[in-house]
């Protein structure tokens, strides 16, 4: 492998495929075009959870604001929709912008449209995963003052309690106490609708999931032929989430390097959740990671939940 980047994709694609029940994490939906096809997601009629986080934070940011000091450090965890952003740096009083990204390339992109807009906010992009824990001390984020953490779109959903867990108490440690989060939750509601949301008319969640297999295409050399795979989401009431498979649709052998798996007919690839929560629920989670409920916002159907938490472990 050419790059420490593809030895890790390779580490991983090699371990999620070697398993009983075969995995391939979510994280590496996001190359180039992954990215591009998340981005229409979020405007399909189906997909309600971008255009309902977006009106509930219009809606309320004034009252958001009376919770917050001013000079603040916004720190977003993913650098995603600019759209979200704006709607805190037009509204709130910010003094640094810190997005933190693993994609270099969207990071500068994303720092760069908004460095246009917003001269008198000082954007300072952190090149990160996080994922896995920040080293805040070697990034000397010591001096800033009055630290927000901004987690928006439901991403959380996209780990298993557990690991959710541990990232918002990485989140805390990271800001610090009396740090706030305001972070995005998708709610758990009736399971047609969930289903639509990542079974979509058009078919572009289903490009979206088996981008992956194109990604380790090109990044591994790998032979998968996506004329035999297809896209499934279910809803696993169990565990409240819905789960994005990628079904094989014959006994077929795919390569990747110098490594040959065998899939079976029916058999499936498990590649991303998307837990949904109740407030309840959510707020347990996050009180086992030293967050405590501050206010919380609703749209009036009860679809999304936007949360400003305090860290106070
Ligand atoms: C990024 N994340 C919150 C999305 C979700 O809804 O779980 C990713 C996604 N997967 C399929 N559609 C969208």
């Amino acid at each position: 492998m050419n790059n420490i980047y593809n030895s890790q994709l390779y580490s991983d694609v090699c371990m999620g495929l070697g398993k009983k029940n075969k995995t391939l994490p979510s994280k590496y939906f996001y190359d180039k075009l992954g990215s591009q096809l998340f981005d229409k997601i979020c405007l399909l009629t189906e997909y309600y959870l971008t255009r309902t986080e977006v009106s509930i934070l219009e809606k309320n940011i004034n009252i958001i604001n009376k919770y917050l000091q001013n000079n603040l450090s916004i720190f977003e965890f993913g650098a995603g929709s600019l759209q979200k952003i704006k709607i805190l740096l037009d509204n709130l009083s910010v003094e640094n912008y810190i997005p933190i990204d693993i994609s270099f390339e969207f990071l500068n992109y994303h720092s760069e449209l908004l460095r246009s807009d917003y001269s008198n906010i000082k954007i300072e992009p952190l090149y990160a995963d996080f994922n896995k824990k920040i080293d805040y001390q070697k990034n000397n984020f010591d001096n800033y003052n009055n630290k927000i953490g901004f987690f928006p779109g439901s991403t959380i959903g996209n780990f298993d309690p557990s690991s959710a867990k541990k990232l918002l108490k990485n989140f805390g440690e990271f800001l610090g106490i009396n740090s706030k989060l305001i972070i995005g939750i998708d709610m758990i509601k009736e399971k047609n609708i969930l289903l639509n949301a990542y079974n979509d008319k058009e078919g572009i969640t289903a490009k979206f999931n088996l981008n992956i297999l194109i990604r380790i295409n090109r990044e591994l050399k790998a032979n998968f032929d996506l004329n035999y795979y297809k896209h499934i989401a279910i809803y696993n009431d169990n565990y409240n989430r819905i789960e994005m498979h990628i079904i094989s649709l014959k006994d077929q052998i795919v390569k990747i390097g110098d490594k040959e798996i065998y899939i079976k007919e029916n058999e499936i690839i498990h590649t991303e959740n998307s837990y949904k929560y109740s407030e309840k629920s959510f707020l347990n989670l996050a009180k086992s990671s030293g967050y405590k409920k501050i206010n919380s916002w609703n749209d009036k159907d009860k679809f999304f939940n936007v949360l400003l938490l305090g860290y106070d472990p």
